[in-house]
């Protein structure tokens, strides 16, 4: 079954995740739609020095948005903002230095960026990573593509809740991946210590399913805020040279620009239309796809679904910090 899932995906992604793909998607593209001026909106974009988040850190920012770029490691992420104003000519673009894979530090960050006064009108977690060998964090015990794309997505986007509730028509939009179309849900391995051999592009495709039921299951849970999770394509980024060489090697000439991978996550970022639109469902180039391929049996089912997020609430609980005022 693997791997019939695995070549059906491929050829599918030959067709539609390709720069090719996009040039025949976007033929439909309302221009009308990223026609928008956002001043006076607040959009917080994780790792945005690089890639997609950059991009879209740029295009948010061109639009007149304030930007809150969140990124690990403080000279790539200064020398990214300098861009990002550079570019966009929009002063009001800030850097917040955060490692998604600590849970303490997102719990922090989360917890002083709501005391610090600052409206979030749009989360866009796009932060991720591909651990190609298995590592844990010496500090909490935690995988490290685990904590970096599943936890930290979670333990992020629920401690802003309350702020983005705040706001009306405030959105979260999480950069997940097609590659999350060869996975089931699997909730009892969340740490990968059963995979063997240890398969790194398989534990980052099953993050990636997971971010998919995460969204589904915020959009029940929270129906005042709009959730969207969508794949960019194949775009060419560091983190496909870097963590994908092979396939990097074979598909560089037939990759997206970053720009056109980030087309759809500024399109959900900033739209008037997205809000009218179901939360809680999986994009693709401004249209909303099936979160599975045909009959692969990738379909959980509701109680699985239930006890993968009672099992992160119950993780992400043993990393809340202190809030300074209690
Ligand atoms: N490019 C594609 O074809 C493709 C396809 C499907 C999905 N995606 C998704 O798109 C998103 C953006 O990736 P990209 O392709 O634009 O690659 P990228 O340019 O390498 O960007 C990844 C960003 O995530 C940051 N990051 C990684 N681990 C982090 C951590 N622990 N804490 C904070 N930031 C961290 C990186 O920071 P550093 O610069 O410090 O490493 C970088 O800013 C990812 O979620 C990826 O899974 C990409």
């Amino acid at each position: 079954m693997s791997f019939f899932r695995n070549a059906v995906w491929f050829m599918k992604g030959l067709k539609e995740y390709t720069k090719g793909g996009y040039a025949s998607a976007s033929k439909d593209f309302k221009a009308s739609d990223l026609d928008v001026d956002v001043s006076g909106r607040s959009y917080m974009i994780t790792g945005a020095n690089s890639g997609i988040g950059k991009c879209a850190a740029v295009a948010i920012a061109k639009k007149g948005g304030t930007v809150h770029m969140v990124c690990r490691d403080p000279k790539r992420g200064e020398e990214a903002r300098q861009a990002v104003k550079e570019e966009s000519q929009n002063q009001d673009v800030q850097l917040h230095i955060l490692d998604m894979s600590k849970p303490r530090d997102v719990a922090r960050f989360a917890q002083n960026f709501i005391s610090s006064g600052k409206p979030l009108n749009v989360l866009i977690n796009n932060a991720g990573c591909m651990v190609n060998t298995r590592t844990v964090n010496s500090e909490d015990g935690l995988e490290r593509n685990f904590s970096t794309n599943t936890l930290g997505v979670h333990m992020l986007t629920t401690a802003l809740i309350p702020l983005l509730s705040k706001q009306e028509k405030s959105r979260v939009v999480t950069v997940t991946s097609g590659g999350m179309l060869v996975q089931k849900l699997n909730g009892s391995d969340l740490q990968f210590e059963k995979m063997n051999p240890f398969d790194g592009t398989m534990a980052y495709a099953q993050n990636k399913r997971q971010q998919v039921v995460m969204t589904e299951q915020y959009a029940k849970k929270y129906p005042d805020i709009h959730f969207s999770c969508m794949h960019p394509g194949w775009a060419d980024t560091p983190a496909v040279q870097n963590s994908m060489p092979d396939f990097y090697e074979k598909m560089k000439t037939r990759l997206r620009t970053p720009e056109e991978g980030a087309d759809t996550v500024v399109w959900l970022a900033v739209s008037d239309s997205v809000p009218s639109l179901d939360s809680g469902l999986f994009y693709q180039d401004r249209q909303s796809v099936s979160k599975h391929l045909p009959l692969a049996w990738t379909k959980s089912t509701a109680d699985e679904e239930t006890t993968f997020m009672q099992k992160l609430d119950n993780i992400a609980q043993q990393f809340l910090v202190e809030s300074p005022d209690s």
